[in-house]
């Protein structure tokens, strides 16, 4: 553990960060009339990393204005010339791979290895919408009446909005704005107030390459504090897509106010996530994957592993085995080599890791291990990776707290586990261990998981983008990243081309006025 960490200043000053910034951005473009000044503060050691003056309401109507006279532009670039502007785009982010990483790690507190990973995923998307950008199909249709001919053609949308949550400050916005981006359309981004210059880093290189290439304005960036720029963005009928990342609590309000006005909502909140263990599980397998989808991230994404479900003739043996991986994790400077854990994002975090670990226990759970601060580090908000072991299902298991706490819960069996894992209000992601191939496809079947990731074999958390990311119930519906995702970012035209001269009617009506 003794590399250099690398140097706060010299992380920023190569992203173009300086002591104040602006926090209102239309393409490479600052706007210049500001709001109240916001400071991004590092969980690392609670050191201050730069200053944005907010964005103001003025700056919010320029944004818009702006934006929305982009797209009358970008919509008509041809699809794959706009996918050759996001492979530049991608390419911009490979080449500053390493200092976002670490801007990445500065201000959201993730490890080095997480905060690049997150990148990487943001080049993937990058990737995957080239392609896309060839392969915007839409379907043909075989016509009931002759000579007829039904297609259906897919156009861009307009403004999308984009919100985002802290502990993806690089990694969402990209899933949402690279396919936005192909798909024609241009995108307002309101970031967390907590990773303002992360956003503004990733904005810039992007914005950048779209304005080498002649199109300055597709990207715009609204810095606020607090939740009053994203409601304004949910009520604002100039943005016909919402595309929301949070907390339920937040997803459902802009969600409110996304449908009161019949717009569209994309919304991607909380996840409360089991891995299911049976007794004919690889317990490596288990425990290695467990411990990444748990307490990666120091338990602060919506994908982390929150409950093991665990069939009761192994899950002494499995508690054992967690609880000395828990002992081992390394935890202290997310910058520094070797370590695996980090601090969570700020002291509210660490009291609702302490309030959701007292719940527990005065629900009948018992701590195994952690439920508590790792002391003598640079603030104090790193804790210690905690069980919480109980014969019941605690009510405080079915919320989620965005911190390291994992509730293992014995089963009977498959059929009691899939009940517990469906028992919850959020449906994210879930797993299953087994070797049986039958329980697997159990798990699986249309009466198996609720959840829109289910997997075998591997953990909760670290999906690739090529599928599509979301999930159930309180989750919101949405669907971000691969697969057909991209739908969301376009509306879809029906078109039917009659090539005869007789006017025959669909359903076989006949209505003949007679004319000669
Ligand atoms: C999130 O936590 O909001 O599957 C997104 C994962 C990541 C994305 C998480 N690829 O864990």
């Amino acid at each position: 553990m003794s590399q250099t960490i690398p140097s706060t200043p010299s992380i920023l000053s190569t992203l173009g960060i300086q002591n104040s910034n602006p926090g209102a951005w239309v393409g490479p473009e600052a706007l210049s009339s500001g709001g109240a000044e916001l400071s991004s503060v590092s969980p690392i050691d609670r050191a201050t990393l730069a200053k944005i003056r907010t964005a103001s309401s003025a700056d919010y109507q320029t944004t818009v204005a702006r934006l929305e006279k982009a797209f009358q532009t970008w919509r008509l670039v041809p699809a794959p010339i706009r996918g050759n502007v996001v492979r530049e785009i991608g390419d911009a982010l490979r080449a500053r791979k390493k200092e976002l990483g670490a801007m990445v790690t500065l201000e959201s507190g993730k490890i080095l290895a997480e905060g690049e990973g997150e990148i990487q995923e943001a080049i993937d998307i990058a990737d995957f919408s080239v392609g896309l950008s060839r392969q915007l199909y839409g379907k043909t249709m075989h016509s009931e009446r002759p000579t007829h001919r039904m297609y259906e053609q897919w156009h861009p949308l307009g403004i999308i909005g984009v919100i985002t949550a802290f502990n993806f400050p690089a990694a969402v916005w990209a899933w949402n704005a690279m396919l936005a981006a192909v798909c024609g359309d241009v995108v307002l981004w309101k970031p967390s107030e907590l990773t303002p210059l992360t956003a503004l880093a990733m904005h810039r290189i992007c914005a950048e390459v779209a304005a080498r290439h002649g199109h300055p304005d597709i990207f715009g960036l609204i810095i606020g504090d607090g939740p009053a720029l994203g409601q304004e963005i949910a009520k604002d009928a100039r943005i016909p897509l919402v595309s929301a990342t949070g907390s339920c609590r937040m997803g459902r309000a802009v969600g409110e106010a996304v449908a009161k006005r019949i717009g569209r909502s994309l919304l991607e909140l909380g996840g409360n996530n089991a891995v299911l263990v049976l007794k004919d599980a690889d317990l490596d397998l288990v425990v290695r994957s467990t411990v990444f989808g748990a307490v990666g991230t120091a338990g602060q994404r919506c994908t982390t592993t929150r409950r093991l479900l665990v069939e009761a003739e192994i899950e002494g043996a499995l508690v054992e085995r967690m609880a000395k991986a828990y002992q081992q994790v390394p935890i202290g400077n997310p910058l520094q080599a070797g370590v695996l854990m980090g601090p969570l994002i700020n002291e509210r975090a660490v009291a609702q890791y302490f309030a959701a670990i007292e719940a527990a226990r005065s629900q009948g759970g018992e701590v195994v291990c952690g439920a508590s601060l790792v002391e003598g580090l640079s603030s104090k908000q790193y804790v210690r990776p905690t069980i919480i072991r109980s014969k019941k299902v605690l009510p405080i298991s079915h919320e989620e707290t965005f911190a390291p706490i994992l509730y293992v819960t014995a089963c009977k069996d498959l059929e009691e586990a899939l009940a517990f894992n469906n028992a919850v209000p959020q449906g994210l992601s879930s797993a299953v261990f087994t070797r049986n191939i039958q329980s697997a496809e159990r798990f699986l079947s249309h009466a198996g998981s609720d959840c829109g990731i289910a997997n075998v074999n591997l953990g909760t958390s670290g999906a690739e983008i090529g599928g599509a990311f979301g999930g159930e119930k309180d989750t919101g519906g949405g669907r971000e990243a691969g697969s057909d995702s991209w739908k969301q970012y376009m509306r879809r035209q029906t078109t039917t081309i009659n090539f005869g001269s007789a006017l025959p009617l669909a359903q076989g009506i006949k209505f003949d006025i007679g004319l000669s």
